[in-house]
C-alpha cells in the first residue's frame, strides 16, 4: 500500500480503562453468536489495523487470516475510503425519500461494468442476510410475474449457509436454524458438494454431477412450477471451503434453465475477488440471474451488500404499477457505504487486488501443502484465488473427526493467536481468507505460524 495509512493513530490504553472495558461488554455485550462464559472478562478488543495486521489492547500484533468475517479485501486502514466516507457525510448523509444520492447511482454503474452481465441492475442493502432475503424474494416475485404464481419452493443445499435472518437462515440447511422453531415453508435441502467426504462414491466429476442432480429430482416431484429459485454458494464456506469442480455449476445453470427456475448465486463471501475472479461462476463459465453480494463490496468499512440482476430478471419488474418490485429497506445501499464502496474498488483498480488474489491464493495453496507433514491434517481445499481450509483429523486413513468433547476450538483459538494469527472458529477446519493485498512474505509469515500452531497442537493433543 502506498502510504495511505492512518499510522498517525496509535490508541493507548491505560491497564483501568482495559478493565473497564471488559467489565461493561461482559455486562452489556452480545457477542454475535458467541457464548458469554467464553470471553467474559477476556474479550479480545482491537483499536488498529494496518494491511492485513492489527492490534490489540495488550499491543498484540495479528496477522488477520481470516479478513474480519470474510470482508476486508483491501486490508485494514485505508485513509482514502476513510476520506471518501467523511466527504459523503459532509455533503449529504442520506437523499430524502424518493430520491437518490451520487454514490449509489455511480456504484450501480461500476458493479454493472465489472458484472458478467453489464446491462444488469443493483438493489442494494445493508448486509448479506438481506441480500439473499431481496433475492429470493426477488426470485418469486420474478416467478409471479413471468407466469408461475404459485412458485414459491426454494432449493438450497445442506450445510450453507445464506444467513441469519429468520427467512435465510432456513435456507443454510444446518443445525443454525433448530432453535427457531419452523423455518420457511418451501425451503428444501439437497446434498452439498464434500470434495474430501463425498456424497456417493466414484470419479469426482461424475459424483458433483450426481450432487447437481439432486435438484431436479427434487424440481420434478415437487413440481417444477412450484419452485421459485435454487440457491447457493459457488464455494461453500460454511462446508469447509468446498469448490467443485465447473461441471457443478455448469449443471445448476442446464437445470435451471430447463425449468425456468432462477439461479442465484450467493457470492456473500466470494464475491469481489476472492477466488480470483470478480465474481467466483467466471471460474465455471455460467452467468447465475441473481447474485447476492456484500462483504468486500466496501472491505467492511461500511455496511453494505447488494442483490445484482441480469437485465433478463430485472426487465420483468418494468411496465405497469403491478411490476414495481415492492421492496423497501430505509437504510439499504446508504450513500456514505456506496461512497466507500466506490474507493474501495478504486483500490481494486489501482492494485490489481483481483489478481493479487490469484497469485497469492496458488501461491498460498502451494506452500500449504507442507502441512500435511502434520499427521492430524487430514485434507487441504484451495487453490483457487485467497480461499483456503486445513482440516484436521484423529485419523486420517479413515477421515475421523476429533471427539466434540475435547473442545478442539478453544485450544486451538488460543495457540493459533500466541503464534499472531487469527483465524475465526478454527477447529475441525481453518479457514484461510486473508485480505486480497495481502503480501508473499505475509503468506509465509502465515504458513510458518500455522505450521507451528499444529506442532503445538499435535503435542497438546498427545499428551
Ligand atoms: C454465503 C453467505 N451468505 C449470506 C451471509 C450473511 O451475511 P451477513 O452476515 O452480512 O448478513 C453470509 C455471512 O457470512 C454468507 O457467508
Amino acid at each position: 500500500m502506498e502510504g495511505n495509512l492512518i499510522l498517525s493513530v496509535t490508541p493507548v490504553f491505560s491497564g483501568d480503562k482495559i478493565e473497564e472495558l471488559q467489565s461493561v461488554a461482559g455486562d452489556h455485550l452480545f457477542m454475535h453468536a458467541q457464548q458469554v462464559n467464553d470471553w467474559r472478562g477476556n474479550l479480545k478488543i482491537f483499536t488498529k489495523g494496518e494491511g492485513v495486521w492489527v492490534e490489540d489492547t495488550n499491543g498484540n500484533r495479528l496477522l488477520d487470516a481470516m479478513a474480519g468475517l470474510w470482508f476486508k479485501a483491501a486490508g485494514y486502514g485505508r485513509k482514502e475510503i476513510s476520506d471518501a466516507v467523511q466527504n459523503q457525510m459532509l455533503m449529504i448523509d442520506t437523499p430524502p425519500a424518493g430520491g437518490a444520492c451520487v454514490p449509489q447511482i455511480e456504484l450501480s454503474g461500476k458493479i454493472a461494468s465489472l458484472y458478467h452481465d453489464t446491462s444488469a441492475r443493483v438493489f442494494f442493502v445493508s448486509g448479506g442476510s438481506e441480500a439473499v432475503e431481496t433475492a429470493v424474494k426477488m426470485a418469486k416475485h420474478y416467478r409471479h410475474l413471468t407466469g408461475k404464481n404459485g412458485a414459491f419452493k426454494i432449493l438450497s443445499r445442506r450445510f450453507s449457509y445464506h444467513g441469519a435472518t429468520a427467512m435465510a437462515v432456513s435456507l443454510g440447511g444446518s443445525p443454525a436454524a433448530d432453535s427457531v422453531g419452523p423455518t420457511m415453508p418451501g425451503a428444501i435441502y439437497v446434498n452439498n458438494w464434500n470434495s474430501y467426504r463425498m456424497p456417493y462414491e466414484g470419479d469426482p466429476i461424475d459424483v458433483a454431477v450426481k450432487c447437481a442432480n439432486e435438484f431436479e429430482t427434487v424440481i420434478l416431484h415437487e413440481g417444477p412450477d412450484s419452485v421459485a429459485a435454487i440457491i447457493a454458494e459457488p464455494v461453500s464456506a460454511a462446508h469447509g471451503i468446498q469448490i467443485p469442480p465447473v461441471e457443478y455449476w455448469q449443471r445448476l445453470r442446464e437445470i435451471a434453465d430447463k425449468y425456468d427456475i432462477v439461479l442465484i448465486a450467493d457470492e456473500v463471501i466470494t464475491g469481489f475477488g476472492r477466488t480470483g475472479e470478480y465474481f467466483a461462476p467466471t471460474n465455471f463459465g455460467i452467468i447465475p440471474d441473481i447474485t447476492t453480494v456484500a462483504k468486500a463490496l466496501t472491505s467492511g468499512y461500511a455496511p453494505l451488500g447488494a442483490a445484482i440482476a441480469t437485465k433478463k430478471i430485472s426487465d420483468a419488474f418494468i411496465g405497469e404499477d403491478d411490476r414495481t418490485f415492492k421492496h423497501l429497506l430505509t437504510f439499504g445501499g446508504h450513500p456514505v457505504s456506496c461512497a466507500a464502496a466506490i474507493e474501495n474498488l478504486k483500490i481494486f483498480d489501482r492494485e490489481d487486488l483481483v489478481g493479487n488474489s490469484r497469485r497469492m491464493g496458488e501461491y498460498l495453496y502451494e506452500k500449504l501443502q507442507k502441512l500435511y507433514d502434520h499427521k492430524i491434517v487430514g485434507d487441504i481445499r484451495g487453490g483457487l484465488g485467497l480461499l483456503a481450509a486445513v482440516e484436521l483429523v484423529n485419523d486420517r486413513s479413515t477421515k475421523t473427526s476429533f471427539a466434540a468433547n475435547i473442545g478442539l476450538s478453544k485450544i486451538l483459538s488460543k495457540i493459533l493467536y500466541d503464534h499472531k494469527l487469527i483465524s475465526f472458529r478454527a477447529g475441525d477446519i481453518i479457514s484461510i481468507c486473508p485480505p486480497l493485498s495481502i503480501s508473499k512474505d505475509e503468506v509465509d509469515f502465515l504458513i510458518s505460524a500455522l505450521d507451528e500452531s499444529l506442532v503445538e497442537l499435535s503435542k497438546k493433543l498427545t499428551k
